[in-house]
C-alpha cells in the first residue's frame, strides 16, 4: 500500500485531512513531534492510522528521503520556511501537497519549477479553501475565452472554531509578511499590475458583496496565495486578491498597514508570534452556513464575468483538498512539477471536495 505522510499530523488540518483520506480507503501516516499527542490524535480518527515521529521539519526531510512516501501533505507552517526543504526531499520519487496560502511560499516554490519537472514528481501547493475555491472558479470562469485583462478574487470563510491555543504554525503564518517577494515591501500588500508583482496598500480596495445567501459582506485586498493562483489561472496582467478575514472599517484599514509595518521589527515580531501562539481560541461556532469564493473576470472588449464557488465549512473544505489531491495522484493523474490545485486538476476538482459553482 502506498504511504501517504502528513505532516503536522496531530493539527487541526492535519485530523481533518486523515479523516478525509480515511474516507477514500487511503490509510495515512500521522507525523508530529510528540508521541503522546501522536498516539491521542490517532485514537480520535475514525479508523486505522500509523505514526511516525520526527522531532522538526530536518528530521522529517531525512525521513523522507530515507523511506520515499508515495505522498507528503505538508501542513507545517510557516510555509515559506517548510516548504523548500521539503520539497527538497521529496525529489525525485515523492509527491508533495501543503496547505500554504501566502505569497512569498508560492513564487518561492515556482522558482524550483525546472527541477521538479525535471525529477518527475507533482508538487502542488496552497491546497486549502481560499486558493482552490478562488482558483477553480477563475478556471470555470476562463473556460473556453481568451485571456482576460482584469481578475478579482476574494475569499469569504466560514468556519467552525476549535477551542485550544492558536499554535505556533498558525501564529508564525501570520506575522512572517512576504520576505523575498519582489514588487513591494516584506510586510506590505501586493497585487498584479502589468502582469508583475506590485505594490498595494494592505486591506485598501474593499469590497460590499451580497452574497447569493441575501447576506452582506466587505472584502479588503491582501495578497494570499490566491493572488499569484488566480494570475497564473487566468493569465490576467491586472490581478487584485480580497478576503473578508481582515478588519474592514474605515478605521481599522488605516491601522493595519501600520500594523504590519511593526512587524518588520523582529523582537517585536518574535513578540507577536508568541504571544499569538499561545492565545487560546474561544469555541464559535460557524458565523454562516455556508463559505464562498467569488471572482469577477473582465475582457479587454469590456465583457465580464462574475461567480460564486459555495463550500460548507473552510476548515473542512481545506481537510478535502489535500486527500482529494493524493487520491488523483495515487491514480495517476499529476503531472511533473509545481502547480496550484485547479490548474492540475481542473474545476471538477472543488466540485468533488463538496464545493458548488453559481455562475
Ligand atoms: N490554506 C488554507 O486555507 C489553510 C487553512 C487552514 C490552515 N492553514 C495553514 O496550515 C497550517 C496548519 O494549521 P493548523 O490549524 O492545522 O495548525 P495547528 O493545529 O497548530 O497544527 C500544526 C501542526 O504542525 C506541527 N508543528 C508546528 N510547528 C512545527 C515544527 N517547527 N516542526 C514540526 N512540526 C511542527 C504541530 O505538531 P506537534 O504535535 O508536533 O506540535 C501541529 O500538529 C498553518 O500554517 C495555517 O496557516 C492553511
Amino acid at each position: 500500500m502506498p504511504e501517504v505522510w502528513i505532516l503536522g499530523g496531530t493539527g487541526r488540518s492535519g485530523r481533518v485531512i486523515a479523516t478525509e483520506l480515511l474516507r477514500r480507503n487511503i490509510t495515512p501516516t500521522l507525523v508530529g513531534r510528540d508521541a503522546v499527542r501522536l498516539r491521542k490524535a490517532a485514537e480520535e480518527l475514525p479508523g486505522e492510522v500509523r505514526t511516525a515521529v520526527a522531532e522538526s521539519v530536518d528530521a522529517s526531510a531525512t525521513q523522507i528521503r530515507r523511506r520515499t512516501p508515495a505522498v507528503v501533505i505538508n501542513t507545517i507552517g510557516p510555509f515559506v520556511t517548510t516548504a523548500e526543504p521539503i520539497v527538497r526531499a521529496c525529489l525525485p520519487a515523492t509527491h508533495y501537497i501543503d496547505l500554504a496560502n501566502d505569497v512569498a511560499t508560492a513564487t518561492r516554490l515556482l522558482l524550483l519549477q525546472d527541477e521538479v519537472r525535471a525529477a518527475g514528481p507533482t508538487v502542488v501547493t496552497a491546497s486549502g479553501f481560499g486558493a482552490t475555491a478562488t482558483e477553480s472558479l477563475v478556471v470555470k470562469l476562463c473556460e473556453n475565452r481568451p485571456t482576460p485583462r482584469y481578475v478579482r478574487v476574494d475569499m469569504i470563510p466560514s468556519l467552525e472554531i476549535e477551542v485550544g491555543p492558536l499554535g505556533e504554525a498558525l501564529a508564525a503564518s501570520m506575522t512572517e509578511g512576504l520576505p523575498g517577494v519582489p514588487g513591494g515591501r516584506r510586510f506590505g500588500g501586493r497585487c498584479y499590475r502589468d502582469g508583475r508583482l506590485s505594490p498595494m496598500r494592505l486591506a485598501s480596495e474593499p469590497r460590499t458583496l451580497s452574497l447569493p445567501d441575501g447576506s452582506r459582506v466587505t472584502s479588503v485586498g491582501v495578497p494570499l496565495g490566491e493572488l499569484v493562483a488566480a494570475q497564473r489561472a487566468s493569465g490576467a496582467t491586472s490581478v487584485v486578491s480580497g478576503s473578508t478575514e481582515l478588519p474592514s472599517s474605515p478605521v481599522m484599514r488605516a491601522i493595519v498597514p501600520l500594523a504590519a509595518q511593526l512587524m518588520a521589527i523582529k523582537p517585536l515580531r518574535t513578540f507577536a508570534t508568541r504571544r499569538l501562539a499561545a492565545v487560546e481560541i474561544k469555541p464559535r461556532p460557524r458565523p454562516r452556513e455556508h463559505s464562498w469564493a467569488h471572482a469577477v473576470v473582465e475582457w479587454a472588449d469590456g465583457s465580464t464575468r462574475t461567480g460564486w464557488l459555495r463550500a460548507e465549512d473552510a476548515q473542512a473544505f481545506t481537510g478535502t483538498v489535500p486527500a482529494e489531491v493524493t487520491r488523483r495522484l495515487l491514480a495517476g493523474e499529476g503531472r511533473p512539477g509545481v502547480h496550484f490545485p485547479a490548474a492540475l486538476f481542473g474545476p471538477s476538482l472543488a466540485e468533488d471536495c463538496g464545493g458548488t459553482y453559481l455562475v
